[in-house]
């Protein structure tokens, strides 16, 4: 039997979609068929989106998922919604999260930012019986003494998926989420820079390599699609097997 993903006729729109796993995500999608609008926090990232993919035009819109009126003046412009991906999000290095203001700014994108975009959205996703997916972490599962606060949130997210589906399964939306291991984008640049670091990940890592946007982004069109219509509260680890070690 021939198996096909079709995503054609689906709307989707991806959270901090301008770079790294977001744009690889967006890129899946409109190669599955969807037509698909990304967020982007200023107007000169969302005019740099609004390129030519190779799978159609992206569209995008100004968001800060941290800001209510931000988000109510963005979704105005969004009519039909199938699929929602909780993407941006944020980590703040050189130990500053110890700071509660950074802590709480973190917890504020990352987790609080996330269930904003769910709770606005699930009236249009509950028109078309669509599904929602969360960006975690490996960070969701293990301590980070260097990043407490991106720790914390992307532990919140999992539960927070857990819940939302259990509560959403009536209305017929899905609700996942997946953890990405080491994945090459600017957010991770400066770990990949430093030599130690980076071979102490590659260590650990038992397929040995970073993984790419556009493989979270295969898995992502998975997890948005009918194949996946009977996955929900589940987090797929995409990760080269650094959860498993
Ligand atoms: N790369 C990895 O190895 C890895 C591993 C596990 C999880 N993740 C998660 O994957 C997601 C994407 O990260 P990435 O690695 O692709 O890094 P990235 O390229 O820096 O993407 C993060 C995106 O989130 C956006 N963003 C941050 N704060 C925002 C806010 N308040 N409102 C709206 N958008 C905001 C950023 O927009 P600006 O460009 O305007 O800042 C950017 O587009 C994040 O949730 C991250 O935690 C990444």
């Amino acid at each position: 039997m021939a198996w096909q993903i079709d995503l054609s006729g689906k709307k989707a729109l991806v959270t901090g979609g301008a770079s790294g796993i977001g744009y690889g995500i967006a890129c899946a999608l409109m190669e599955a068929g969807a037509t698909v609008t990304v967020t982007a926090r200023t107007s000169k990232s969302v005019r740099a989106c609004e390129t030519e993919t190779g799978h159609g035009t992206l569209t995008a819109l100004q968001m800060d998922v941290t800001n209510d009126l931000s988000i109510e003046e963005a979704l105005e412009s969004v009519d039909d919604l199938d699929i929602l991906v909780n993407n941006a999000g944020t980590a703040i290095r050189k130990g500053l999260e110890f700071r509660v203001d950074r802590f709480a700014e973190v917890i504020n994108t990352n987790l609080i930012g996330t269930m904003r975009l769910c709770h606005e959205c699930l009236g249009k996703l509950v028109l078309r019986r669509g599904c929602i997916l969360n960006i975690a972490s490996m960070y969701s599962f293990y301590g980070n003494p260097l990043l407490p606060g991106y720790g914390a949130s992307k532990a919140a997210v999992v539960n927070l998926t857990m819940s939302l589906a259990i509560a959403w399964a009536r209305h017929g939306v899905r609700v996942n989420a997946i953890a990405p291991g080491w994945i090459e984008t600017k957010m991770t640049a400066p770990v990949k820079d430093d030599r130690v670091r980076h071979d102490t990940i590659m260590a650990r890592t038992p397929m040995g390599r970073w993984g790419t946007p556009e493989e979270v982004g295969a898995a992502a069109v998975y997890l948005c699609s009918p194949a996946a219509s009977f996955v929900t509260g589940a987090t797929l680890a995409v990760d080269g097997g650094y959860a498993a070690v």
